[in-house]
């Protein structure tokens, strides 16, 4: 089914900033899982489905394509967008037709321009303004106008707003529709080579054919919930919370007019809507403040706790300080009904993807205890098993149950410590903890993660494996060091020594990593290092200076000549920061993340 839908993806006639074309296959996958889990999630007949935040509307063609939506399911549609829904409205008109031919006879005009004249590089002012592309911008800018005034624009007038708002999505740069203060399109003129995409006929009746039940409207998100009833599922896709949330503190609003407060009031409205027994599904970006507002959310309407699902973006963002961060995407689901258990124990211990679900609904920035019960609810056979062994559990000599690795290990993925060298986790995961501490900057590693012993100084052939092989990846030491769950505590004064202070820990983040999916710059600073290691071995002159990420480093008690290999300091801040999305802050020789990004609010 995956396979089939990715290569016939349903597509809508115009290109939208957040489109959701491409996610419709990850969306279906998340929620067959959920069904397999006894939630309900596709429409059945009368039961309706709304998108109050429609743009391009290609999830909603995206549903119905997949048969989420039942081909005769009604739909509200709605946006603020008043031209956006104009244009939708002339598709699913009987008009349609003519607006094809308008389109076929601009995408005419505009090729002779380009095939006569270029493209606008170059021009001056008045010269470009004579171009079509901006002499179209300059007639919607007129309707704009009018639309202010009088928002029932004449039927002659409308087919010339979906024809001319189709031919600039199509010809504008990036396909963005961006508005100044007064409502004006601003956007310049892209560079396409063949826009033939002005004229789709395909496309085009396609999406009027999926329009015909639907009911399609300029509203705000506000007044679209008002329709909502019992049964009806309702998928919203608003305007992200910016992943610097300095955009929201300093203007309180991005760049869509969307601040902070609206997604608050957005969550609500969900949950209100999940009370009366309708179905929530919620995109954005993975970011703790919206998790910890759609959970607030649903605490404040007695509601089931969102599911989240985070979708792995393969989209980078610059970030202050040190380049690029992966972005992921969350989904989150609300249902009236609690999923019968959301995990088992089994499921979490082998399967890699399951595990990395179930650490991702946990929340962050609370105590070590608090994060134990959410993985207990969602989990009872966990919870059962640390029931069951937690006297085993306390016979452990104090240093295999008080250190935070092996205290997660029992009480988040339900094993006793042992001292067994196979990886912890079926699906070959180390469990470690760390410890972030707050410094005058923001928080940052306290010490390296000791990974794997690789030798011995006072005897240079216990390297041998380190030796044996050119590359990092073919090593045999690799495969400890390349997948692993960490799980970042909290540094604190005081003493935390037995199991009890060490629950009262704060965990600030937790995460599974595979060293086979860093950015390109880290892989190659791995190979620079272990290049390193392997010359400092074979010169025996074993030491960590000048390596970057990965240290060989003294392990075991003081002037001990065991040494381990190690991720350090600097590579374990980093790694959270390309695990989580959370930027990382460089300052001098210091690398760091800002408090704000650890703080409950
Ligand atoms: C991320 S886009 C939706 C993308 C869409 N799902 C798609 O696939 O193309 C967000 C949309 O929300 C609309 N919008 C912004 N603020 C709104 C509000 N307060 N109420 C309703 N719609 C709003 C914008 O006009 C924009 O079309």
């Amino acid at each position: 089914m995956r396979d089939e839908m990715s290569s016939n993806r349903p597509t809508s006639f115009l290109k939208w900033a957040g489109g959701k074309r491409k996610l419709i296959p990850q969306f279906h996958d998340e929620i067959s899982s959920l069904e397999n889990m006894g939630q309900r999630w596709r429409t059945e007949p009368n039961e309706r489905y709304h998108e109050p935040f429609m743009g391009s509307a290609s999830a909603f063609f995206g549903f119905k394509k997949s048969e989420m939506i039942r081909e005769d399911s009604h739909a509200f549609l709605s946006d603020l967008n008043h031209i956006l829904v104009y244009t939708m409205l002339e598709v699913q008109s009987i008009r349609l037709p003519e607006l094809m031919t308008t389109l076929e006879h601009f995408r005419r005009e505009y090729m002779e321009e380009i095939l006569s004249k270029g493209y606008p590089e170059g021009l001056s002012k008045t010269d470009r303004e004579k171009r079509y592309f901006y002499v179209k911008r300059k007639r919607m800018n007129e309707l704009i106008q009018e639309l202010k005034s009088n928002s029932q624009l004449p039927k002659s007038k409308r087919h010339e707003l979906a024809s001319t708002m189709i031919f600039l999505n199509k010809t504008c740069f990036n396909g963005l529709w961006r508005v100044s203060a007064n409502g004006n399109l601003n956007v310049p003129e892209g560079r396409y080579k063949n826009p033939l995409n002005i004229y789709q006929p395909d496309i085009l009746k396609n999406c009027q054919e999926l329009l015909q039940n639907a009911v399609i409207q300029h509203l705000d998100f506000k007044s679209a919930f008002e329709k909502v009833e019992k049964g009806d599922l309702v998928y919203l896709d608003p305007p992200y919370i910016p992943l610097n949330l300095d955009d929201y503190v300093f203007t309180s609003y991005n760049s869509e007019g969307f601040g902070l407060e609206d997604q608050k009031q957005l969550a609500e409205c969900a949950a209100y809507a999940v009370k009366i027994g309708a179905r929530v599904i919620a995109s954005n970006n993975d970011h703790p403040v919206i998790r910890r507002i759609y959970v607030e959310a649903a605490e404040n309407a007695g509601i089931p706790r969102p599911i989240f699902r985070t979708i792995p973006i393969k989209r980078t963002m610059n970030s202050k300080g040190d380049g690029r961060v992966q972005v992921n995407e969350i989904l989150m689901f609300m249902h009236p009904d609690e999923v019968s258990a959301r995990y088992t124990l089994s499921e979490i211990q082998e399967n890699q993807q399951i595990c990395s679900q179930f650490l991702n609904e946990l929340p962050r920035n609370k105590k070590f205890t608090e994060i134990i019960e959410v993985a207990h609810a969602l989990c009872p056979d966990l919870s059962r098993f640390c029931e069951e062994n937690l006297d085993r559990f306390k016979q452990l000599k104090a240093r295999d149950k008080g250190s935070m690795g092996k205290m997660a290990e029992f009480y988040i993925f339900g094993q006793l410590p042992n001292s067994d060298p196979t990886p912890d986790l079926n699906w070959g995961a180390d469990i470690k903890a760390t410890h972030f501490k707050i410094t005058r900057d923001g928080y940052n590693a306290k010490e390296r993660l000791t990974i794997t012993n690789c030798g011995d100084t006072s005897d240079y052939s216990t390297f041998e494996k380190l030796m044996d092989t050119d590359s990092l990846h073919e090593n045999h030491y690799y495969s400890k060091l390349r997948k692993g769950i960490l799980l970042v505590f909290e540094h604190q004064g005081g003493t935390y020594n037995t199991v009890e202070e060490n629950l009262q820990k704060k965990l600030l983040s937790m995460f599974t990593y595979d060293l086979d999916e860093m950015p390109d710059e880290v892989t190659a600073q791995f190979n620079e290092d272990f290049a390193d290691i392997q010359e400092k071995v074979n010169t025996r002159t074993v030491s960590q200076k000048g390596q970057k990420f990965i240290h060989i480093a003294p392990h075991g008690s003081k002037g001990s000549s065991t040494r381990a290999l190690c991720f350090n300091n600097k590579f374990v801040t980093k790694l959270l920061t390309i695990r989580t999305g959370i930027p990382l802050s460089i300052k001098g020789s210091s690398w760091f993340i800002e408090k704000k990004h650890f703080s409950e609010e």
